[in-house]
């Protein structure tokens, strides 16, 4: 879906160093492993049935990167991973925004159609993509060979952006009912195989689903695993909930049922509520932060000491909370679904790549300034970005319309890949949410006696005994207003939201 910018500096979006390297992530799957017979007639009949790619945890542009090869010869391309739409598409060479120099413009590569043998176009000038942070990409819709994790798409349909103001192309592997031209042509019937519909028409997998492990925050990489779960990257039970239907009964984003929020440090635990419980919130690897209604986040902050600044239109805290031994319990699919626990460490990002932003009065005067990876949002879907993910190891089912959700297993370095049997076939190892009938019903707002407040400040050695009370806006340097008034710019561009 696309929010949130990642880490801002003044003048420029900073492109970094850290370009995703090229690796060939095919896991030599795993149903050779359980399927032990005959070696010979096994390589005969074996094929392919999950391929995994690793994505790279690019900070600096708030987003997975995975790197692609797409066209004949092959040209190199790193691509954002995105489960809140649905098309690839490739910044074209010609492509305006990709003539600035160096990082500004497209540092992660183009697609040179002229340069490929089975470019072909299918769709002059349909390809029109809006994303909800105000940002957008046009041109034509064009089939050629898409290579991703070791998986070859003989036929694969993009889009090319010829007019983009995105420096970088995506991946969007959502459902194919949100592709942008559906929503051009409003008609269901211009519907193309995407890519994990594409990967089961071409036998690389057997059913439509993925799994995704972020990992942490300050790990440089995850890996998307097209056709299976991994087993090691998880700790307790995989837990299957329903994905929730528009009210026209069509699945086209990955919308679960958020049924509570627990806050939990070392002074105590307090039940969160909200009006909008049980709420519908989109598990989307393309925003950064994660974005809940405005009663809940207000009483998030207060628990973590953030301040909400009206000017900026952010809840920031100072950076120490990082150290914070706090979290947040998020239950989904009824009071025996499952449940994710995400620490304060996951949740306090840098605003900037430099010096950080210092407060230089109120509560935490002196103190640097971080992001608070939960902010507010006026009205549904809310949405559960990378801040949250990175927390959960998460199985995508397009088929049966679930998602499998476990604790991640940060920095796991073992792997036990299990494919789907077969298409249809449930998520492997999960058992079903017991009591999703009662995630519909409306729990009782109260007002909660934030008895974990004085634990998630304490625990990080900040003094927060006022700062919840007093709500003060947070003040910056003068030094650092160039810096907010961009971030500010951002926040704006991101109210104009517009769904696809
Ligand atoms: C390639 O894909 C397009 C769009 O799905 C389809 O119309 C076309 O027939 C395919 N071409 C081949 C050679 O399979
Ligand atoms: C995971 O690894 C990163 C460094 O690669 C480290 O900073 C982080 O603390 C580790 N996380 C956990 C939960 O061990
Ligand atoms: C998550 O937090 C809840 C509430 O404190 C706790 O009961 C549960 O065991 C935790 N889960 C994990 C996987 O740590
Ligand atoms: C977020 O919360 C603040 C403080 O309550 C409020 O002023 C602002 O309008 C909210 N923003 C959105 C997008 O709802
Ligand atoms: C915390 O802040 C309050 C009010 O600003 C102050 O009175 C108190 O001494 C501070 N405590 C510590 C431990 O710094």
């Amino acid at each position: 879906m696309r929010r949130g910018t990642g880490i801002i500096v003044a003048g420029a979006l900073f492109t970094g160093t850290v370009l995703a390297q090229r690796q060939d992530g095919i896991v030599q799957w795993g149903i050779q492993r359980r399927q032990p017979p005959s070696e010979g007639y096994n390589r005969l009949r074996r094929r392919a049935s999950t391929f995994e790619e690793t994505i790279t945890n690019e900070e600096a542009r708030g987003g997975y990167f995975a790197t692609c090869t797409l066209g004949t010869p092959g040209q190199d391309l790193t691509l954002q991973l995105d489960t809140g739409s649905s098309d690839i598409w490739v910044p074209d060479s010609v492509a305006k925004v990709c003539s600035k120099a160096g990082t500004e413009g497209c540092a992660l590569g183009t697609f040179n159609p002229d340069r490929s043998s089975t470019f072909e176009v299918v769709g002059q000038g349909e390809f029109d993509i809006n994303y909800v942070d105000g940002s957008s990409s046009k041109g034509d819709y064009f089939t050629d060979v898409f290579q991703i994790g070791g998986a070859t798409l003989s036929n694969m349909t993009m889009g090319l952006g010829v007019n983009t103001d995105i420096a970088y192309g995506l991946v969007g592997v959502g459902y194919a009912l949100n592709e942008a031209i559906v929503g051009t042509t409003q008609s269901t019937s211009s519907v193309y195989p995407n890519l994990p519909v594409n990967m089961v028409n071409e036998k690389l997998i057997n059913t439509v689903a993925y799994s995704l492990w972020l990992n942490d925050l300050d790990s440089s990489s995850g890996n998307i695993l097209f056709g299976g779960i991994d087993t090691q990257k998880y700790k307790g039970d995989l837990t299957r909930i329903d994905i929730l239907p528009t009210t026209q009964g069509l699945y086209t984003s990955f919308a679960v049922a958020m049924t509570s929020l627990i806050a939990v440090s070392p002074s105590g635990q307090d039940t969160l509520t909200s009006n909008a419980f049980p709420m519908p919130v989109v598990l989307d690897s393309g925003t950064t932060l994660s974005y809940l209604p405005t009663d809940l986040a207000v009483q998030i902050w207060k628990e973590v000491g953030a301040l909400y600044s009206p000017e900026f239109e952010l809840a920031v805290l100072p950076c120490d909370m990082q150290n914070s031994k706090g979290y947040f319990s998020f239950g989904f699919g009824g009071p025996k679904g499952p449940q994710i626990n995400v620490s304060m460490d996951e949740l306090v990002l840098d605003l900037t790549s430099g010096q950080a932003p210092v407060f230089n009065s109120g509560p935490y005067k002196g103190m640097d300034a971080c992001e608070f990876g939960i902010q507010n949002f006026t009205s549904a879907p809310y949405l559960l970005g990378d801040t949250f993910l990175r927390s959960a190891y998460v199985v995508y089912d397009l088929v049966n319309n679930q998602v499998g959700l476990a604790a991640t297993d940060f920095n796991s370095t073992e792997s036990n890949v299990v494919p789907f049997p077969s298409l249809s076939a449930h998520i492997p190892s999960a058992t079903i949410a017991p009591d999703q009938s009662q995630a519909t019903v409306r729990p009782s707002v109260t007002s909660p006696a934030y008895a974990a407040s004085a634990g998630f400040t304490d625990s990080a050695g900040v003094n927060g005994s006022e700062n919840a009370a007093a709500g003060l806006p947070p003040a910056f340097g003068a030094a650092q207003l160039a810096v907010m008034g961009l971030s500010m710019m951002f926040a704006m561009l991101g109210s104009g939201i517009l769904l696809l």
